[in-house]
């Protein structure tokens, strides 16, 4: 795939400042706030140490988890859910935005560079205006959680240019935040329009490994689509029916799919308000000369529960009172059979609750059989990158993505306005 935006490499950073917005939205412990999991922050580097290598002054910036920046609302959020609007004091709200704050971010980016991130106190406030107009060329701050600010998640025109400002008259917007670009936000976005924009390398890696996959596969290509929900994977499906040869779908969607094919599936997840839709993909794969594999047995359990009692049953066989966990032993086999000769395999979304050992059976074995194979696999961000790591698959992909959301919107064709933004080539 021809990857047509400006990079960093198109661009003369030398002695500029350039705000570098980054997806450093990483998991923490909720007790310590330790980064559990610093991949985000590891796959920003490239293009971190090229721009400090050319001898810019690297302003960079992120959003971390879903901090309420009003008071008001986030007490009017609090007391919805049922808490006691007496105890919902600006204290405790202090405190929910406090465990969001960038230092351990800023932290471990220092750890990994091995030099000093400056860390501001605001997003474009006196102390991030201070600290980005000291900053010199080879120097590198972070701001804070750009989400502190109302104006970011509503594109705030006013809080893009102050944004933009940070990094003076000649400054570059470079975006390396793959994660993010699904979001039409300030920082992500609105800063574009003030500042010349182009992408950093892992926006170009992620573009060019999916979009690769779906405009010029290796063929056959191969789709693996799971998780809980058949509403959340429509317009996945509904593009991959388009280019793929074959689709897998696993995981609780399975379920709606099997109910929609006059099984019964017990207490198992159901969107009932998708059968049609399932029975209208069905045709459609059919029509298409897309094989559509549903599974063809299932692992169903008493309870929701890592040491719930289990049984196998054949596909929308489920009795009152179970639920289907994980995909059977049968369905294993054909979709391991399903990649096996493949030339390119997608996958996205878990095939049960992997969660729990016993449930992680069919997804360990899918992401087994991708790892055996010749074929190029591409892992969507999200639950699919969380399980192949948890399992310890990992190294054995071409490429895992470092967007859930973003990798999604990409597959279903949705334009990215973090990317749309960005100068053409
Ligand atoms: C993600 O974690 O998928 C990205 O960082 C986007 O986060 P958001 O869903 O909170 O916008």
């Amino acid at each position: 795939m021809n990857y047509n935006k400006k990079t960093v490499k198109d661009i003369d950073v030398k002695g500029k400042k350039v705000l570098l917005r980054c997806d450093f939205n990483v998991p923490q412990d909720k007790t310590t706030g330790a980064i559990t999991d610093d991949k985000r922050i590891r796959a920003a580097l490239p293009t971190i140490q090229y721009l400090l290598d050319q001898g810019a002054a690297v302003i960079a910036c992120s959003h971390l988890g879903k901090p309420e920046p009003s008071f008001e609302k986030w007490a009017k959020k609090q007391a919805e859910k049922g808490k006691d609007p007496a105890s919902l004091t600006r204290e405790k709200w202090e405190k929910t935005l406090e465990a969001l704050c960038m230092e351990p971010v800023a932290k471990r980016l220092s750890e990994l560079l091995g030099r000093e991130v400056i860390l501001a106190g605001d997003v474009v406030g006196p102390d991030a205006s201070a600290k980005a107009a000291a900053l010199q060329p080879g120097q590198i701050m972070l701001l804070q959680n750009t989400r502190f600010e109302k104006g970011e998640t509503k594109n705030d025109p006013e809080l893009a240019k102050a944004m933009a400002g940070l990094a003076g008259a000649d400054g570059v917007y470079v975006s390396d935040a793959f994660g993010a670009v699904h979001r039409a936000h300030a920082s992500t976005a609105g800063v574009a329009a003030h500042l010349p924009a182009v992408s950093g390398f892992l926006i170009q890696k992620e573009l060019e490994f999916i979009g690769g996959a779906l405009a010029d596969p290796k063929r056959p290509l191969v789709a693996i689509l799971g998780g809980a929900k058949v509403s959340s994977k429509i317009g996945v499906i509904n593009n991959l029916l388009e280019v793929a040869d074959t689709i897998i779908i696993g995981g609780g969607m399975s379920y709606t799919f099997a109910k929609a094919q006059g099984g019964t599936v017990g207490d198992s997840l159901l969107e009932a308000d998708w059968l049609d839709y399932c029975n209208e993909m069905v045709a459609k794969a059919k029509a298409k000369g897309v094989k559509l594999l549903l599974p063809v047995d299932t692992v169903i359990a008493d309870r929701f529960d890592a040491g719930a009692d289990s049984q196998v049953v054949k596909n929308g066989r489920i009795p009152d009172g179970w639920q289907g966990l994980d995909i059977g032993p049968e369905t294993v086999k054909l979709y391991c059979e399903a990649v096996q000769d493949a030339g390119t395999v997608i996958w996205n979304g878990p095939m049960g609750v992997f969660e729990f050992e016993k449930f992680a059976v069919g997804t360990k074995a899918v992401a087994e059989a991708l790892s055996r194979t010749s074929a190029i696999t591409i892992i969507g961000g999200g639950d699919s990158a969380a399980a192949v790591q948890q399992l310890g698959y990992a190294d054995k992909m071409t490429h895992i993505s470092t967007g859930g959301g973003a990798s999604l919107e990409f597959m279903e064709g949705k334009e990215l306005p973090g990317v749309a933004c960005l100068l053409d080539r």
